[in-house]
């Protein structure tokens, strides 16, 4: 079955066609990173507005991408939650105006659900259950991921995404937006030991997590070596103690997620972890946890960083895995901000 998808949650606008299960026939993004960069983070309304400028043009380009033989779509997937409504509401309703006019299925997918099954894309698949870490500028979650639609929430960040601490500190020193893949290429010229950051103790639950506290400590560390200042005038290159900073930040960022992973990974003896999302980019977090998961015996999967970031493919495979399962959406589902649980 071909299938088209559209991805709408938040600042991306993504649309994808994939021949089922798992071959990519195209997938393409419209980014509003320059847009929103202007303000230091995205604006909901105007994420929305440029959607709507976009959606027509970009399908139109999915499809164009197609071989002729291929053109032929067979079913429509968007992301129904969670995500900023006015963005959603955009993929939903072109989508399921999609369907209308060809008379085609139409399914909605949870875009959690898709960064946890984006893995199924690759080559090398995991076999179920395994832990499964969605880890973007929205989320950190993790779950125990036991089949298509069955997953159990193991804890989450009670505050910051470990993305938004990434774009948060990124602001803090000045160094533009998004601040992920920035910080990541600076990280790699400092020592990651110079600073010292202590792990978050969160009482809700024991993979329960929290990364507003290391964003502050990094703040306070700005402040008191006057770097925050110094940062206003000067190229961060020139500053090898912002350098270290970045690095240190970037080395406790991953500590978090290491411990996340190890902990569930003994108490559920589970040797599959999979790590997904905008934050699975980062170098030094897929160089330790390959580290730590050989030393463990477990095996790691992360999807190449094409797929790991806001994407329509990952959302093409779950809405095809239900599909073929007969599964359809009512075409008066609507966008859900934040479902418990999902
Ligand atoms: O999954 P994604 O594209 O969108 C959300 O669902 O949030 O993730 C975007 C987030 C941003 O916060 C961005 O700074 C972060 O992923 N990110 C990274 C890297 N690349 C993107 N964070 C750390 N290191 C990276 N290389
Ligand atoms: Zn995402």
């Amino acid at each position: 079955m071909r299938i088209l998808a559209i991805e709408s949650s938040c600042d991306d606008l993504a649309a994808a066609v994939l021949e089922g299960p798992d071959r990519i026939l195209a997938n393409r993004v419209a980014s509003q990173e320059k847009i929103h960069a202007a303000f230091g983070g995205i604006v909901p309304e105007i994420a929305s507005r440029e959607h709507v400028n976009a959606v027509s043009s970009l399908v139109e380009k999915v499809l164009a991408d197609l071989n002729e033989g291929e053109r032929e779509i067979e079913g429509i997937a968007v992301t129904y939650t969670p995500g900023l409504v006015g963005s959603l509401l955009v993929g939903l309703n072109f989508a399921k105006g999609f369907a209308l006019s060809r008379g085609i299925p139409f399914i909605g997918v949870n875009h959690l659900e898709g960064h946890l099954l984006s893995v199924f894309l690759e080559e090398k698949k995991p076999s179920f259950p395994y832990l499964g870490l969605a880890i973007s500028g929205g989320h950190t979650n993790l779950y125990f991921v036991e089949d298509l639609g069955k997953r159990k929430l193991l804890g989450q960040t009670v505050d910051d995404a470990a993305g938004e601490a990434y774009d948060k500190v990124a602001k803090i020193l000045n160094q533009g937006y998004p601040g992920g893949p920035i910080l990541d290429r600076l990280a790699q010229r400092g020592d990651a030991g110079a600073f010292s950051f202590s792990l978050p103790r969160v009482k809700r639950g024991k993979y329960f997590t929290s990364f507003s506290g290391l964003k502050t400590a990094v703040l306070e560390t700005a402040r008191k070596t006057g770097l925050e200042e110094k940062l206003k005038e000067r190229p961060i290159e020139e500053c090898p103690e912002a350098l270290n900073l970045v690095a240190s930040f970037q080395k406790t960022v991953v500590d978090i997620v290491e411990r996340m992973l190890v902990k569930a990974g003994e108490e559920y003896d589970c040797p599959r972890w999979v790590v997904a999302g905008g934050v699975a980019c980062n170098s030094e977090l897929r160089r330790r946890l390959k580290e730590t998961a050989a030393r463990r015996g477990a095996e790691l999967f992360i999807p190449r960083p094409s797929l790991c970031t806001d994407n329509a493919a990952m959302i093409a495979y779950v809405g095809h895995a239900y599909l073929a399962r007969g599964l359809r959406s009512d075409l008066s589902l609507n966008a859900v901000a934040n479902e418990r649980n999902t």
